[in-house]
Parts: structure tokens; sequence; C-alpha cells
């Protein structure tokens, strides 16, 4: 079946896919907003963790998701969520403060080379190292310990199926996307589908990892665990942290530079 990106108004910072796949595009100067009021209520999740990577932590903390609802505002966010935006914003602006090392990288201004090697060389090698580990792992704590969690279960499976998805998403977009981006003069109808079939798996990728959450009660350990146990649990919340900032920069950055929002993408 033909893929199509398409427009969709009245927020011109917002792009979407099939599937109500909901994509925030940055702002085209961030020092566009100057009014911290303004910034506090307008400014999307995405543009948070954009202008200070330091938020992703916080954002990931909260669980609240900004790769594939990076187009929500904190408030928008909290609301459906049930939280209160000033405790979010909050933490935000502690955690900005509290930044140690100098400014963040503000990946927004690598080339679309460098970007896509970071994103290899960060991303890509740590999940093509770390799933393969993962998997039997998982099949082991849910072998001894599913009789008294039958949770287990259901976390092994999810964590197949991300293994499933994201092993050929790497491999697509190491062949596919990214070559064909580094190319003079991108076909735009194949640079659109391949899009397509990217947030695709992301949106996807973003569902297991919130049913992944839910599975484990947010990452906690019985008092009894074993090491196995204490480890899968771990590596877990930390793969959740660095896919969430890896589908952040694909969505975020590099898509965007492809994705016009001044004409429409339908073909
Ligand atoms: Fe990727
Ligand atoms: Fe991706």
């Amino acid at each position: 079946m033909e893929q199509s990106i398409e427009m969709v108004l009245p927020n011109p910072r917002v792009v979407s896919f099939q599937h109500g796949i909901q994509i925030a595009l940055p702002l085209e100067n961030p020092g566009e907003i100057k009014d911290m009021s303004m910034i506090s209520t307008q400014k999307t999740i995405a543009e948070w963790v954009l202008d200070h990577s330091e938020c992703a932590s916080v954002f990931q903390r909260h669980h609240i998701d900004f790769c594939c609802r990076g187009h929500l505002t904190v408030d928008e966010a909290c609301d459906q969520k049930g939280l209160n935006p000033k405790t979010i914003l909050e933490d935000l602006n502690r955690a900005i403060a509290e930044r140690q090392g100098g400014p963040s990288v503000d990946y927004r201004t690598l080339s679309t080379v460098a970007l896509i090697a970071h994103i290899i060389q960060t991303h890509h090698e740590y999940l093509r190292k770390t799933l393969p580990f993962l998997r039997p792992l998982a099949s082991k704590v849910a072998r001894v310990h599913g009789d008294t969690n039958a949770n287990l279960h259901e976390l092994e499976l999810i964590v197949f199926e991300l293994v499933e998805t994201l092993l050929p998403h790497l491999d697509a977009e190491e062949q596919e996307l990214f070559p064909l981006l580094m190319t003079k003069n991108p076909d735009k109808s194949l640079v659109d589908s391949q899009f397509t079939l990217m947030a695709e798996d992301h949106l996807l990728v973003g569902e297991l990892l919130a049913r992944m959450r839910k599975t484990t009660n947010q990452f906690r350990l019985p008092q009894a665990a074993c090491n196995s146990y204490r480890t899968l649990f771990s590596e877990l919340e930390q793969l959740e942290g660095d896919i969430l900032r890896h589908v952040h920069l694909e969505n975020h950055v590099l898509m965007p530079r492809f994705v016009s929002t001044s004409t429409p993408l339908s073909h």
C-alpha cells in the first residue's frame, strides 16, 4: 500500500503521519520566544529537550513521552496524565540550573552527516550491544520468577517484540533512510515514504515502552529480587531512556530538515 505523509493544520509546527502519528517541529529560531511565561505554557515537550537535553531525564522520571508525543506542551501532557504542571516546571528549571559541565549539546547545530553519525555511534551501537543480552535475560527471569509474578511472562514478550521491531528498524535506517538523506538531491517521495515507515516504527516502539513501564510497575523490584531480576529492570530502564533520546533526535532534529511545513507532503 502506498505510504504518505500529510501536513496537519492548524498547528504549523506539527506534522501528522498515517495512523495518527504526530511529530512536533522545532522552532525555526529558538530565540523567537522571549517571554518566560509563554515558554512555560506554550513550549512543547520536544522543544524543552531540544533546548536543554537535561530535561529528558525529568520527563522520563515523570513518565512523559517526549519522543512520539513531543508535540504536547507541558500543560497538555500534565492534563492527560493528571500531573501538576507547576511541579514539572519546577523540576525542569531545577535540572537546567543544576546542570554541570557547561551547556548541553545542541544537536540542531550539527550537520546532517554529523547528526546521523552520532545517532549510529551512540544509539544504534548501544541497541545492537544491549538487545541481544536483554532477550535471554528476560526469558531467564520469567522462567525463574514467573510463578510468583505472572507479569514477567508479559515482560518477556514485550522485550521480544522490542528486539524484533528495533533490529530491523536500525538496519532500515542505516541501509536505506540515512544514505538517502545524505545524497545531494534525495527523491522527495522516497524520503516521505521512508519517514512514514520510520514514524510508524517509532510509534510502535513508544507503545511497547509504555507497556514495559506498566508491566514492571514503574521498574519497581520486589524485596527478594535476585541479581538477574535487578539487572533486567535496571537495564530496561536505561534502555527506555536511551530509546526516548534516540527517537527524539530522529523525530525532532533529523526529520524536520527534510519535511517542509509549507508544502503538503501527501503523494
Ligand atoms: Fe535510529
Ligand atoms: Fe528510528
